[in-house]
């Protein structure tokens, strides 16, 4: 298996294409240890990580727990809610309360973006961004592309629009550095209220979801993530609805194979119809599953996994 040079993860950005192929190889190399009738290997075993999730998370945090426990390491999931953070104590030294237990690595969803990067500068473990601010979000990005290059079978030349709310999004910014590294091509579609400054520089944006949509081979919608809308981005949600909902009747603009993403949770009725997201052309549920092996991957070669024989 290809080794990897990196001691974090802290976002797409920084990595090279082959960087990216050694993740999403490794990922399909333990893709078939999910479907064992065992599926525990020893590969991690004396590995020790920490959970640390700063923000709700469902499907990133249990991922990360099952590809844990199925590499054997030790792993234990700090809830901020629960924690010692409510009375008050900070990012850092929460982070070296932890260190003081001798972790390996520790993987950490927080709402600041670049707070990742700054336990990676304080700290001894391996950090895993599992998701800063508006920034990025390495780990879903690389799931996405698994699940297009298992479904396509290549990512060079694709076509994927992601749309929606692009403004508090770390899954577009992620997953447009990735595509763009590997080959595909990138369309952004949102209303001019959700559209960050400078995005466009990255890839063409059209406030036209039929246009979006017209020749795809993927189409990644994004939440609305209205709990970061205090200022009124969206005049309501049935009107966000009506102008870049994907419905059914908009699919028919669309290739007859394209495939319709979504990072999850969705908002049915929101930014992608129920016909959609349970339609044919969906791999939502295949995104989820190649979560786990995404993380497999991530947490193996930054922990130096034992050699191949023990998998
Ligand atoms: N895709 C994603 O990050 O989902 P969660 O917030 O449930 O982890």
């Amino acid at each position: 298996m290809t080794r990897f040079r990196h001691r974090h993860l802290l976002g797409i950005e920084p990595l090279s294409r082959e960087d990216v192929l050694a993740i999403l190889d490794t990922a399909d190399g333990l893709r078939e240890v999910l479907d064992r009738p065992i599926k525990k290997v020893p590969a991690l075993r004396g590995k020790t990580v920490v959970n640390l999730f700063y923000e709700a998370s469902t499907r990133t945090r249990a991922s990360f727990e099952v590809a844990e426990k199925v590499l054997s390491a030790d792993s234990l999931t700090i809830a901020t809610a629960t924690s010692s953070v409510t009375k008050g104590e900070t990012l850092l030294d929460t982070a070296r309360n932890l260190e003081a237990m001798n972790p390996d690595m520790i993987v950490v969803r927080h709402a600041s973006s670049g707070a990742p990067h700054f336990l990676a500068r304080h700290c001894k473990s391996a950090i895993v961004n599992a998701g800063d601010g508006a920034h990025e979000h390495p780990t879903q990005a690389l799931l996405d592309a698994l699940t297009l290059r298992q479904k396509k079978g290549r990512l060079e030349g694709l076509t994927v629009a992601i749309v929606g709310d692009l403004l508090h999004s770390r899954v577009a910014r992620s997953n447009l550095w990735l595509l763009t590294k590997l080959g595909a091509s990138v369309r952004l579609c949102a209303p001019p209220t959700l559209v960050p400054p400078g995005l466009g520089a990255l890839a063409p944006v059209t406030h036209d979801i039929d246009e979006a949509v017209r020749g795809a081979d993927a189409i990644m919608m994004l939440r609305i993530q209205s709990e970061r809308m205090a200022g009124g981005f969206v005049p309501s949600l049935r009107e966000y609805h009506a102008r870049y909902g994907l419905t059914a009747a908009r699919m028919r603009h669309a290739k007859k194979d394209a495939l319709i993403m979504h990072p999850g949770p969705m908002n049915r009725g929101v930014e992608i119809a129920s016909e959609v997201a349970d339609g044919p052309w969906s791999v939502i549920l295949d995104q989820v599953t190649n979560g786990v092996a995404v993380r497999m991957a991530v947490l193996y070669l930054l922990l130096g996994g034992a050699p191949e024989a023990s998998l």
